[in-house]
């Protein structure tokens, strides 16, 4: 790499997102997996489309390129321990977790601000990542609450929602 990688990923944590965990299931054992991810952004709104960035060391990557279906949980504020869960190596990140099944099988995870449910449209490469880009298919989402932030390699909470309305 020609540019310094350390302030290259400086440069990048100045951009503040939500974070979410994006979930699918190991064909034939229909075991869950789950991944922290912040590099996720809305595609197209007709039709419907949403993408995710993984590491191609992702132990998960197989499982996501193949079952054809995921979910992207985006975190609530409450939700620190959830990321940080999923963000681990831990052989068992899914002991005590709450979450349901969608109608494609995919783990929903409780307690978030919302949940898309998506089919796998395309993979694509891109460096050292593959993005994943998804027709969402089914939504649930939560009234209110405010999201989990990642800034410069540390967490952050929104204000209350009304703090922003007075500068508006
Ligand atoms: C806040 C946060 C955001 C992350 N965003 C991404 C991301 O967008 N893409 C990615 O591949 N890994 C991301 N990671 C790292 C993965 O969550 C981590 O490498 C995970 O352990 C990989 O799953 P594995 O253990 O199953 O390989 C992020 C980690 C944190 C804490």
């Amino acid at each position: 790499m020609s540019l310094d990688s350390r302030s290259f990923r400086k440069a990048l944590g100045c951009f503040a997102s939500g974070v979410t965990v994006v979930t699918t299931l190991i064909p034939g054992s229909n075991d869950p997996v789950g991944v922290t991810v912040s590099a996720f952004s809305s595609l197209s709104l007709d039709p419907p489309l949403v993408l995710f960035c993984l590491g191609n060391q992702t132990s998960s990557l197989e499982s996501f390129k193949s079952f054809g279906h995921f979910a992207i949980n985006i975190l609530s504020e409450h939700q620190r321990d959830m990321s940080i869960r999923f963000a681990s190596r831990n052989e068992d990140k899914w002991q005590g977790v709450n979450w349901t099944k969608g109608a494609s099988g995919v783990p929903l995870l409780g307690g978030c601000l919302a949940s898309l449910e998506c089919s796998l449209s395309q993979v694509v490469d891109g460096g050292d990542h593959k993005i994943f880009i998804g027709k969402v298919e089914r939504i649930t989402h939560q009234e209110g609450g405010s999201p989990l932030i990642y800034f410069r390699g540390s967490y952050l909470e929104l204000g209350p929602p009304s703090a922003l309305a007075e500068i508006i």
